[in-house]
């Protein structure tokens, strides 16, 4: 596997891969990687001949000085998952090399509406820095497929709309989550956990679950919400957002939709966990 930090470096090769016919599948991360982003890898190779990876640690999408500083780099460990999965080349540039001015200088990609609702609202800025760290991914590798999971699920919206509003040529393919045997999806942010809570994290999923049973059997969304909210704050975690939305673009829900996503914020000692869960009703 080819390492690349320098972007000089990575256009060379791109282009070399391009003279020889090659078609480039990339997934982008923050490294620490799990089963999840692994899964993302093998989604990738199905889909082209040469397999690009990066992993960057973005501050502009950090809006906690803290959880940047603390955010678990593992670059050995993940060479080596990254080779097992046959990946091509690993692009790992700096702060620096990414962003040469600083962040208050830098230019910067806005998805308006949906950045700002459900995680954007928790954390402002988030989905900017999301945005603006894609399209220079997508820019440097130029791939002709990207893999994201749907674990992010607004994520994957916000970059879907950004590849369709500013007509980025790359299909961008969504993943489903990887769970462990306990519904508990994989995360980067479950090693923060203690061996206490991570015997409450499946709650969250298992709840998430009785919402779309209750919905499905017809019960009012208001209700389930406030019960599943009532039932994840009883237990040790904190609830930052429970919400039902329009599957296909996050709005509201209108009695004629069908596809819906319940998704789901809730802290649980050092650890803010994302879930969602896609039904139809
Ligand atoms: P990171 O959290 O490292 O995740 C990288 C990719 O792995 C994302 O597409 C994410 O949705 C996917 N992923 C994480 N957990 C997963 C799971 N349990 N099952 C399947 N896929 C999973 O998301 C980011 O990094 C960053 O925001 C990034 C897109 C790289 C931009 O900086």
């Amino acid at each position: 596997m080819l390492v690349i930090a320098e972007t000089k470096a990575l256009r060379a090769q791109i282009k070399q891969w391009r003279r020889d016919g090659e078609t480039i599948a990339f997934v982008p991360t923050m490294g620490n990687l799990h089963r999840g982003h692994l899964t993302l890898m093998q989604q990738a190779k199905k889909r082209a001949t040469k397999v690009v990876a990066s992993i960057f640690v973005n501050p502009m999408q950090f809006d906690n000085k803290n959880d940047l500083a603390n955010y678990p780099r593992t670059l050995i460990s993940d060479q080596k998952k990254l080779i097992e999965e046959g990946v091509d080349m690993l692009f790992t540039p700096t702060p620096e090399i990414m962003y040469p001015k600083g962040l208050d200088a830098q230019s910067f990609v806005e998805v308006p509406g949906i950045s700002d609702i459900l995680c954007g609202a928790s954390r402002p800025g988030h989905f900017r820095g999301v945005a603006t760290i894609v399209a220079k991914l997508f820019n440097l590798v130029t791939p002709d497929v990207a893999c994201f999971g749907t674990k992010d699920y607004q994520q994957l919206r916000v970059i879907k709309l950004m590849v369709e509003d500013l007509s980025i040529d790359i299909e961008i393919v969504g993943v489903e989550t990887v769970r462990e045997t306990s519904g508990l999806a994989k995360s980067s942010r479950n090693g923060y956990l203690t061996e206490q809570e991570l015997t409450v994290a499946p709650l969250l999923y298992e709840t998430m679950q009785q919402v779309a049973t209750a919905v499905q059997a017809g019960q009012c969304i208001e209700v389930s919400i406030a019960n599943a909210i009532k039932a994840i704050d009883d237990s040790d975690f904190t609830t930052d957002y429970i919400r039902i939305q329009n599957a296909q673009d996050l709005s509201g829900v209108c009695d004629s939709d069908n596809r819906l996503v319940i998704l789901a914020a809730a802290y649980l000692g050092k650890a803010r966990l994302i879930d969602n869960m896609v039904f139809s009703r």
